[in-house]
């Protein structure tokens, strides 16, 4: 009998749309799990989305539901994008269900009777106003270092110091913001997990194990100093309640993995398996995909917690790195955070998985998604390679040969190219069972490539204006090159599932004809279907899909001084504020003598570029310039009576680095007038005080 496989995916937090970095480990999963199908293997994938703990329970109270319908909804837009994407996931469950409530009780108590679970008073921010505990995230207050307010209570963003949340300065609640009254530091009764009981075990767990080497590294390092866990938390909160007690939860990160186990006995459940089949078996093998960020859960916490209840430790737990966009962790702020959604209305899903595909290796590696790259890669691989062999091959045999097939001959050496072949599918079985999807794509495009060369080299189109017989010869080779493209149908199954069953079709493999055991030169049909290309070409990228950086820091400034420029008549020297806490004032060589008067101009609030490159404007330093609209003769200075000195303007996100502009630079970038407002890259240009109005004529360009 086959043994068993699970495999599982890390369980998403309920309270947001999936983003492209979720998606990436979806699908390095996926394409594993499809993988091992094809090969006859017997597994289910299972996961589920987590949904305990107290940003879920405070996002619902912000939106006056509940939590249990907060994750309901989130539920849902998860399983769309899952199908989105084609993630063929067996079971995608809830922690949030009976199965995980009594999993998690049954641990917990062995833990105890094992004597592995111990209480202890804890001193915690109390806050008064909310009447709640303050877990670390949620307290703010003045860096004790370097003074800087409104930070975290654990690392200051200014100073990047980090800091015990007791040494805060003037800590608050970052939920009801209250500054009146003082956050108190009060005793709580909590459980704790001797973590220290499991280091032997664990040691001796992940060494003989067959991790990535790079997270062996990290697990080394901690072992040598573990500490108790801490597992409860004080209501509210949003998790299962602690068996005998009043107001205490099981904290979220303790009965989210065991959620993997609730979700494989719910599918075990609806097809009439057993559980413990996938759990206690030493036979069976259970395999985590996990992000880096989740390493010491995974690998610590988790398997200490199956030791005391003796179930099956995972064999493997496969750690990739994390997506950035444009070399810039995913972060809201910056405009850089993608969600699923927002993909799938620009761009073709299996093009998210190719992407991915052709970037991840078995190490812990961050992969970036940059547009540019994302579009050539689509289209010089995809499409001009793999898609353009495809399409080719199977348009000519349908024009030509009625879409018959005949035999393969020994013309061209093909016996060569079969052997090679036969080679290059060897390694992807390889690198596919390593997570090398990269190294698979590689393969697989050089297969591909083969392909075409064969075709090149033999020249069909010149053998079917011959006689009859040179006419067989061109049947015979375009018979070859659709046995290349059914292995190549085959292998990429897993990458692209829907782009593979669409060349299955065009190609007539019958389904039962399709897995690994399928990869060989015979010719498995007599007539193929109607060809159409696999992909349409990526013409443009979707350029609101990622914001370019704002290369300009332009700032609401005041004018604070006007003189005559001593060398030009038509100058003027202005003295700026920019509202610097220093009190510092720019100054710089101003062109608007011919349209404003002195008066006209001081104590005005208006848009200053401030990163423009210094330059001497005879003999006075000029550092910045001030902002007008123009168009033919008509200039007008931008007034911004209604926003803060000093803010930034910006489209959609605040950059918040920027480098120096030259005159020529700026003058590249158009930001111009329409109804009303200054628009750059069809966006208004706004500060945190709100949409820069500006009353102008449309099309006049901000100089
Ligand atoms: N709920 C926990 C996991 C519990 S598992 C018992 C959690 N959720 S998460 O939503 O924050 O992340 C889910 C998975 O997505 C994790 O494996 C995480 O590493 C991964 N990723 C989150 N952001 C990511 C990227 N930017 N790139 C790639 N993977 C990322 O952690
Ligand atoms: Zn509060």
């Amino acid at each position: 009998m086959k043994h068993k496989i699970l495999v599982t995916s890390a369980l998403p937090y309920a309270n947001g749309l999936f983003h492209l970095g979720h998606m990436v480990e979806f699908i390095q999963t996926d394409i594993f799990v499809r993988y091992l199908r094809l090969k006859g293997k017997d597994v289910i994938y299972c996961c589920a989305d987590d949904t305990h703990g107290t940003p879920i329970e405070l996002k619902a109270k912000e939106l006056n539901i509940t939590p249990e319908k907060l994750i309901d909804n989130f539920y849902h837009e998860h399983l769309k994008d899952l199908k989105q994407f084609n993630i063929n996931c067996d079971n995608y469950y809830s922690t949030n269900s009976p199965e995980n409530k009594a999993f998690s009780e049954y641990i917990f108590n062995k833990a105890k009777e094992k004597g592995h679970i111990y209480q202890k008073e804890v001193e915690q921010f109390y806050c008064n106003t909310c009447n709640r505990f303050l877990p670390d995230r949620f307290i703010k207050g003045t860096c004790p270092k370097c003074k800087a307010e409104d930070q975290y209570g654990d690392v200051c963003e200014s100073c990047s110091t980090s800091y015990k949340t007791t040494d805060v300065i003037n800590p608050y609640c970052s939920i009801c913001k209250s500054k009146d009254a003082p956050l108190e530091l009060k005793k709580s009764l909590h459980y704790f997990f001797k973590l220290q009981d499991f280091r032997q075990k664990l040691n001796k767990y992940i060494v003989t194990s067959n991790f990535q080497q790079q997270v062996v590294n990290f697990l080394m390092n901690w072992l040598d100093n573990l500490e108790d866990w801490c597992i409860s938390r004080d209501g509210p909160y949003f998790g299962f309640k602690i068996p005998g007690e009043e107001d205490k939860y099981f904290y979220v990160w303790l009965d989210a993995p065991i959620g993997y186990i609730a979700s494989t006995a719910n599918y075990c459940q609806n097809n009439k398996l057993d559980v413990y089949d996938y759990w206690k078996l030493e036979t069976s093998e259970i395999i985590h995909f996990i992000g880096k960020d989740i390493i010491y859960f995974h690998f610590l916490f988790w398997p200490a917690l199956l030791m005391c209840a003796d179930f099956s430790l995972p064999k493997q737990i496969r750690v990739h790195g994390f997506l950035t966009i444009n070399g810039e962790k995913m972060s809201k702020s910056r405009g850089t955070f993608v969600t699923a959604r927002q993909y799938l209305e620009h761009l073709h899903p299996e093009f998210f998985r190719f992407y991915v595909a052709s970037n991840l290796t078995s190490a812990v590696e961050d992969i970036n998604l940059d547009l540019q790259d994302f579009k050539d890669k689509i289209n010089n691989e995809l499409i001009a390679n793999i898609g353009n062999f495809c399409y080719r091959t199977i348009s000519f045999v349908n024009n030509n040969f009625k879409g018959e097939l005949s035999t393969i001959g020994t013309l061209y050496n093909e016996a060569q190219y079969k052997a090679e072949i036969e080679k290059k599918i060897a390694a992807i079985d390889k690198h596919y069972e390593k997570g090398d999807s990269r190294e698979v794509m590689k393969e697989l495009l050089a297969i591909s490539t083969l392909g075409n060369k064969y075709v090149q080299d033999c020249q069909p189109w010149q053998l079917i204006k011959g006689d009859k017989q040179e006419k067989e010869k061109a049947q015979q080779v375009m018979t070859f090159a659709v046995i290349i493209l059914k292995n190549i149908s085959i292998l990429l199954q897993p990458i692209l599932p829907a782009a593979a069953d669409k060349l299955q079709q065009q190609i007539n493999l019958k389904n039962n004809s399709s897995s690994w055991n399928n990869l060989d030169f015979s010719v498995y049909t007599t007539q193929i279907n109607k060809g159409e290309p696999l992909f349409k070409k990526l013409e443009d990228e979707p350029a609101d899909l990622i914001p370019k950086k704002i290369q300009f820091e332009i700032r609401v400034a005041q004018i604070k001084e006007v003189q005559q420029h001593p060398n030009a008549d038509r100058l003027y020297h202005l003295k700026i504020d920019l509202g610097n806490e220093h009190g510092e004032m720019r100054e710089l060589v101003a062109g608007l003598k011919e349209h404003y008067t002195p008066d006209q101009l001081l104590n005005k609030q208006v848009l200053m570029l401030c990163n423009l490159e210094p330059a001497d404007i005879r003999g006075i330093k000029s550092n910045g310039m001030i902002l007008v609209t123009a168009k033919g003769k008509k200039i007008k200075l931008i007034e911004v009576p209604d926003h803060k000195l000093g803010e930034l303007v910006y489209t959609t996100h605040k950059e918040n680095s920027f480098t120096q502009l030259s005159y020529n630079d700026f003058k590249k970038i158009k930001i111009a007038t329409r109804n009303k407002h200054i628009f750059y890259e069809d966006k208004p240009l706004k500060t945190d005080s709100g949409k820069i109005n500006h009353d102008f004529e449309d099309n006049g360009i901000v100089q």
